[in-house]
């Protein structure tokens, strides 16, 4: 058998040796990760972890039965017992099943919910596109104001801004609710009929399946005549202009740039009012660093109450892509501060103990167990960033004074085997940074 990882998906690294692969190196996956945590508690989100994999209906009646993801994407299977389940293709449906199943609605709580989880569609492979990617997505459930669409758009962005991304767009649309939408799917039909045979293969399918998802096409003869075509704005109804009308007035009382696509429509059918979608030209084709929006309908669609909802998700991939390719800076992985060498059987059982207790102190050590001479030994302290040595032989047995080397400034210090633990607490940054 050849040791090869399945198509689409890859490994989480310390280090990864291929040129292309520093996004994948686990310290930058720990750092964005730990943003986002702080950033969503920030906004009084608490996290849910669901299961990796659902009952398959959740994924066909939540995302839709015309979408991508459902007709195309998803990872189904059969269990032993015959049961149809659904390796999760998106957060939203299952935090929504999870509501439901446990009554959440009737416990007095902000009912925001995020969650960091991998996410699993059968996709064509291409950069920044994969069968298994990861999510920090999050989900307000329970208000329909348009304060709660920004209070989740200005979530994201705090994310992207901590991070130090630049130059990322907000595109936001509204796509109104169940009947301007109906009405302009009809005049949209109406004003593609003529030009149906010219259009790519997919928005051919699409005009009898889904025909919104034609504006999304990337296909550039699908948007040289889309251009002319009505917008979907001319047809929204009332409610639904004016909660865009506040959803704008606020984003621009935050100072949040935005600009209105009337194109988007993402490619999930839970939505309704407000959609939005966060771009970076880092990406290229796969440009979408996040997205999301409102999907009032949805709860009561999987059968519980009728509460409205706004979230969003974003890639943790092109997150990390994205602020590599801005040359961002991220925090240096953790090194070990102490590393020693002992030199000799005896030294080697004193330097055991000492090492565990430096480490119940929280001080990162490593010692070396396997006998290398002393030059190799210090090359390999180098390799890992070690930032004192410390070698300990029968001198220093005898006398329990050990001789602490900086390995950057090769500067030394003399001190009694007690003080370790004090000299390493004193110089700890182990943590400053993680
Ligand atoms: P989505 O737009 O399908 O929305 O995915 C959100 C983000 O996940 C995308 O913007 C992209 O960064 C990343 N992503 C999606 N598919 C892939 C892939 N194959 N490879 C790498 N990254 C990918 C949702 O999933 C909604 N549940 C978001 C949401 C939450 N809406 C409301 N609440």
């Amino acid at each position: 058998m050849e040791p090869k990882s399945a198509k689409g998906v890859f490994d989480i690294l310390p280090f990864d040796p291929d040129a292309e692969g520093k996004w994948r190196e686990s310290h930058l996956w720990h750092y964005v990760e730990k943003v986002a945590r702080e950033c969503a508690l920030t906004f009084g989100f608490q996290e849910i972890r669901t299961p990796l994999f659902e009952r398959t209906e959740l994924f066909e009646r939540g995302v839709g039965q015309t979408t991508d993801i459902v007709t195309k994407e998803m990872y189904t299977f059969q269990d032993k017992g015959g049961r149809s389940l659904t390796l999760r293709p998106e957060g939203t449906a299952p935090m929504m099943r999870a509501f439901i199943e446990k009554n959440l609605a009737h416990y007095p709580s902000l009912n925001k919910y995020f969650y960091i989880s991998s996410m699993f569609r059968y996709e064509r492979q291409q950069a920044g596109r994969y069968r298994q990617h990861h999510q920090f997505g999050v989900e307000a459930i329970g208000n329909d104001s348009a304060y709660q669409d920004v209070e989740v758009i200005d979530l994201l962005y705090t994310f992207l801004l901590r991070l130090g991304l630049k130059n990322v767009q907000i595109k936001l649309n509204s796509i109104g609710n169940a009947e301007s939408r109906t009405r302009y799917r009809e005049q949209l039909k109406k004003y593609l009929y003529p030009h149906k045979l010219q259009l790519s293969e997919e928005s051919q399918a699409r005009f009898e399946t889904n025909p919104l998802r034609i504006l999304d096409s990337k296909n550039p003869q699908d948007k040289k005549i889309l251009e002319q075509a009505p917008s979907l704005m001319e047809f929204l109804d009332r409610e639904s202009h004016n909660h865009f009308v506040e959803v704008r007035t606020l984003l621009e009382e935050l100072g949040i740039s935005y600009y209105v696509d009337p194109f988007l429509v993402r490619g999930l059918d839970y939505y309704n009012k407000t959609v939005f979608e966060i771009t970076a030209a880092e990406l290229g084709a796969q440009n979408s660093l996040g997205g999301g929006g409102r999907y009032d309908g949805l709860m009561k669609e999987l059968g519980g109450p009728d509460l409205p909802a706004f979230g969003f998700g974003v890639g943790i991939e092109r997150t990390i892509i994205t602020m590599l390719g801005q040359k961002i800076a991220f925090p240096a992985p953790t090194c070990p501060l102490f590393y020693i060498i002992p030199l000799g059987i005896e030294a080697m059982h004193y330097s055991f103990t000492l090492v565990s207790q430096l480490r119940k102190a929280n001080l990162q050590t490593e010692m070396d167990f396997s006998g290398k001479k002393v030059k190799q030994s210090l090359r390999l302290a180098d390799a890992i960033g070690a930032r004192f040595i410390i070698v300990i032989g029968e001198e220093e047995l005898k006398t329990k004074r050990v001789v602490v080397k900086e390995m950057s400034s090769k500067k030394e210090e003399v001190i009694g085997v007690e003080e370790i633990e004090r000299y390493g607490k004193l110089h700890n940054r182990l943590h400053e940074n993680t």
